[in-house]
């Protein structure tokens, strides 16, 4: 060591020191976050709520648990077809008029909250169109921007924006798969990329290019420009827009059920462009997406079908399961954003039991219409708890063969990469990690047999 750099060590090394020694405390938009949730809390009388899984230390006392010998504390889910009232239903008249309304009602109320009634109207405008090239295929890109009417509380200002892309070449309005994202391109991190130091995704065709390979267009919907992904946000964006930057009701809607909505609000949108075939609209989101498009999908009858991708808990996964993430985790400050505020009942003076539906009945909510579930492995991929979707898929195949449509044709787990695409809900959990890329084939070769090009 030199004598200037023994200087520059012995100056630098209070400040190390002091930098080790003070652990960063939470920031403004963690404390906002908070201190919104206890409100939430004191409006619900919730004194505590149970911690969630550990999913970093197997060791801790709170690991999360990957035995499926203890996976299933509560194994009966409610019966689909069931009316609150305790009577059977038989016809898919009864499930449409009957049935599915109760379904909306509980998932609105205590799971997902309410669409306000008062939404504001939005105004799309096509901000720039251009022709490039994606591989070999000459597309034509719009960047949309729907301007969200404020006039009734000008302090909050929501511009949802949206990048749609179909192939230059098309005769006429081409199926579209619509997907969530977080973030516009370079305006700050997202979520949903693979994770740090994964492997490289094989080189092949993007998703894009499979889906141009088939003819048809691609989007993405920025979540971020709809809603923030978190609870100082509340008072900001779609949700705060419309509360007057007031906090919510415990029934009012969460972020999940914001991005849903702003992906109608496209489709809308897809609607009134000659070059989309709106019929024929998809949407694919992967875990935090994927549990937004699950709830699109339930929610809007006009999404022709869904890759929910990696959704886990608040997604697909039924929450009755002990496996991975669980009910108290979305409760957590970081995601309860994602939900009604009821849902923290769940996670505190109430059980997950007591849950009046599960996630097989939202996938319920999608039927007719196709869907396909899709997890990884469980090393890379437990936390999202693939056998968890793929029950929330067998308790929703009794909703689709009432209403004619064909179940998944087993309720015996399959071994790793068994594409179960033969009905019309559809599972396969792939052997890769976090991440939606290995069932991209999978899911358009299901896809294909619902949406195609016309011309
Ligand atoms: C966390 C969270 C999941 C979520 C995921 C993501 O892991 O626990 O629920 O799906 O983030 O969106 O990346």
């Amino acid at each position: 060591m030199t004598r200037s750099t023994r200087w520059l060590y012995l100056l630098l090394l209070p400040l190390a020191v002091q930098a080790f020694q003070q652990p960063a405390g939470p920031s403004p938009a963690q404390l906002a976050a908070q201190a919104d949730r206890q409100k939430m809390m004191d409006l619900l009388h919730i004194a505590s709520l149970r911690q969630g899984a550990n999913g970093n230390d197997p060791q801790a006392p709170n690991a999360a648990n990957y035995d499926e010998s203890k996976a299933n504390p509560f194994p009966n889910l409610p019966d689909p077809l069931v009316l609150n009232n305790g009577k059977k239903v038989t016809s898919a008249k009864m499930w449409w008029s009957q049935r599915r309304q109760e379904i909306v009602e509980l998932f609105d109320r205590e799971i997902y909250g309410r669409v306000p009634k008062n939404v504001p109207k939005v105004k799309w405008e096509v901000a720039s169109t251009k022709n490039e090239m994606n591989g070999d295929v000459p597309v034509i890109t719009k960047e949309l921007v729907g301007h969200v009417d404020n006039t009734s509380y000008p302090e909050v200002t929501v511009d949802m924006r949206v990048s749609l892309s179909t192939p230059a070449n098309a005769k006429g309005g081409v199926p579209v798969i619509l997907e969530f994202g977080g973030n516009p391109p370079g305006t700050g991190r997202g979520f949903g990329g693979p994770p740090k130091g994964a492997p490289k995704q094989p080189a092949g065709p993007t998703w894009q290019q499979q889906v141009l390979a088939q003819g048809w267009g691609y989007a993405e919907i920025y979540t971020s420009t709809i809603q923030a992904d978190n609870g100082a946000g509340l008072v900001q964006g779609i949700i705060g827009l419309v509360n007057k930057g007031q906090p919510r009701q415990p029934d009012d809607w969460g972020a999940l059920r914001a991005w849903a909505w702003g992906a109608s609000r496209a489709l809308d949108y897809f609607e009134t462009d000659k070059a989309v075939d709106a019929k024929q609209v998809g949407l694919e989101g992967h875990s935090r997406y994927g549990k937004a498009t699950v709830v699109a999908m339930a929610y809007d009858q006009r999404f022709a079908v869904a890759y929910v991708s990696s959704s886990g808990e608040g997604g697909a996964k039924v929450h009755r399961r002990n496996w991975g993430e669980l009910v108290e985790n979305i409760a957590a400050t970081n995601e309860y954003h994602w939900m009604a505020g009821n849902f923290l009942k769940y996670a505190g003076p109430l059980h997950w039991n007591d849950l009046p539906v599960d996630s097989h009945e939202l996938v319920a909510m999608c039927a007719p219409r196709p869907v396909f579930l899709s997890a990884g492995a469980t090393n890379g991929d437990g936390w999202v708890d693939a056998k968890g979707t793929f029950l929330a898929g067998v308790g929703a195949g009794p909703v689709y063969k009432l209403l004619g449509k064909k179940d998944m044709g087993t309720s015996e787990f399959p071994a790793i990469e068994t594409p179960l695409i033969d009905g019309d809900v559809a599972f396969r959990q792939h052997s890769g990690g976090h991440t939606p890329g290995p069932n991209w084939p999978t899911f358009i070769t299901f896809a294909s047999r619902y949406i195609k090009t016309r011309s």
